[in-house]
């Protein structure tokens, strides 16, 4: 007898479980400095724009896709179609590269928590966090030289990761985001109220809301705002194909949508609001202005930010706040994105779930630890990282697309949203979809790589980016071809399929 599909309890676990996945790193540490960078206030239009024309219709899609088809995301696209099975494996094996690096951030973010408490970086923050923490080796390359203090935690974040995905969608997923996202909107709350008591905020919000008009004439502006969008809402990652699997068949799938669109951009402009205050306190304390201190991602949170908890007054406390706060967005990112891989191990090979769970977390956390716990870890993670999200994501989301247009499948998925949801699609969706987004995405995509091509990625070696970038992008588009042309066991297109 086959087993049933495991589900979610009901539509709020689902909505947890996609706030979760949505609300990450890219809300926290990068939406604000995108903002800042592509015409602070104005910036507003582009990402208003970007996130009703592509990130609300394309969640919906996600969400039609998983909910329709009821599969991991290789499964949801066989059952559309078989030819279109390998772009399913493509999001797997992107989520296999955004797992290996995402892990290490949580694991360096852990370590922060627990160095907040004593401000244990001393005066230098950049030495202390590549030379100190990391120990970081002259140069890229790929080394075995482990370093403890870093392979600790990252121990520690994949077996929490693994117990959690072993217990299923309900008891794992579902419980857990049901756990974090509301402890984190409160910690996150506290966070943002009192860095805007700090000295400075004020000094700091107007840089980031200050409106430079101008730059909504410059297309890089406009692509910034479809590239944080997508990536914030976690679109065409195969993860909300995934979830929404797990949804009973009567769900209200657009409600659930606008919720979880406007969740995430919430705590995007609350993270701006917040990051912005600390980084003019910042400012104001070190008599320079905010565009001198403010910067992004690993910059931000682990050098800014502990010169930040230096000097405000309980920083102890907000240094545990930021990078607790991290940890526990990232935490329920983490595991929406092997939920992706595991539930196509499952639906591809019959395994159950702790299995399927094992095989995919003990390779992965291997790997995780042999490439980013060394000295070398940190070049490897920006090359993967800026193929992964700047081409691989927008590639997948484009010929997807292109060809769930050319075989007429959307207004197929837009009846099927109609069925049973409160806000209906039409026309304008199937247009939208089908035609408007694919246009901008090839024009990201065009953009961008020959950008990447003329001037190459920062000053790492050519082998370097040949191997992690151009080598791995092209390895992924292969291996999922020919894992969509490997027999699925014992569950076919035709079991299932209604
Ligand atoms: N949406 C997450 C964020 O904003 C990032 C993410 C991308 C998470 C892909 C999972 C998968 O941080
Ligand atoms: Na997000």
């Amino acid at each position: 007898a086959k087993p049933k599909r495991e589900t979610f309890s009901g539509q709020k676990a689902f909505i947890f479980a996609a706030i979760g996945s949505a609300v990450g790193l890219g809300n926290i540490w990068r939406f604000p400095y995108v903002t800042y960078d592509n015409g602070g206030g104005a910036f507003i239009i582009p990402y208003l724009v970007a996130l009703l024309t592509a990130g609300i219709p394309l969640l919906f899609l996600d969400y039609a896709i998983g909910h329709k088809y009821r599969g991991s995301a290789p499964l949801s696209f066989r059952r559309m179609s078989s030819k279109l099975e390998a772009f399913g494996w493509w999001q797997v094996l992107i989520n296999v590269i955004i797992g290996i690096y995402y892990a290490v951030i949580l694991g360096w973010s852990a370590s922060y928590t627990y160095f907040s408490l004593n401000k244990a970086w001393g005066s230098n923050h950049a030495d202390f966090f590549f030379k100190e923490y990391l120990r970081m080796a002259d140069g890229a390359g790929v080394s075995m030289d482990f370093v403890s203090a870093v392979t600790l935690p990252q121990i520690g974040v994949w077996a929490f990761i693994l117990i959690v995905m072993a217990l299923g969608v309900q008891k794992g997923v579902g419980k857990s985001s049901a756990f974090f996202m509301p402890l984190l909107t409160v910690m996150f709350g506290i966070l943002v109220v009192s860095s805007l008591f700090l000295p400075g905020a004020a000094k700091g919000l107007n840089a980031l809301f200050t409106p430079n008009w101008d730059k909504l004439l410059e297309p890089a502006v406009w692509i910034a705002a479809y590239g944080q969008i997508f990536f914030s809402l976690s679109i065409c990652f195969g993860i909300m194909v995934t979830y929404a699997s797990y949804l009973k068949r009567d769900t209200d799938l657009t409600g659930s949508g606008l919720v979880v669109g406007f969740a995430n951009s919430s705590f995007e402009l609350l993270a701006g609001i917040g990051v912005f205050a600390a980084l003019g306190f910042m400012a104001q304390a070190g008599g320079k202005e905010v565009s001198e201190v403010a910067t992004s991602g690993i910059g931000l949170a682990f050098i800014a930010f502990p010169a930040i908890i230096d000097q405000a007054p309980m920083g102890s406390l907000l240094g545990v706040l930021f990078f607790g706060s991290l940890l526990f967005a990232g935490v329920t990112s983490l595991i929406s994105i092997l939920e992706v891989i595991i539930a196509a191990v499952q639906d591809k090979l019959h395994w159950g779930r702790v299995v399927s769970t094992i095989v995919v977390c003990v390779p992965m956390a291997l790997l995780s630890i042999a490439l980013f716990g060394t000295t070398t870890g940190l070049p490897m993670l920006d090359v993967l990282d800026k193929f992964v999200t700047n081409f691989g994501i927008v590639a997948v989301a484009f010929f997807s697309l292109v060809a769930m247009a050319i075989g007429k499948y959307l207004p197929t998925l837009a009846e099927h949203i109609n069925r049973t949801s409160s806000f209906k699609v039409g026309k304008m969706w199937v247009l939208v979809s089908g035609i408007l987004t694919p246009v901008v995405l090839g024009y990201m995509l065009f953009s961008e790589l020959t950008k990447i091509i003329k001037e190459g990625y920062e000053n790492y070696p050519d082998w370097f980016v040949n191997t992690f970038g151009w080598g791995m992008a092209g390895g992924l588009i292969v291996l999922a071809i020919i894992l969509s042309r490997l027999a699925w066991h014992g569950r076919d297109q035709a079991e299932e399929n209604n």
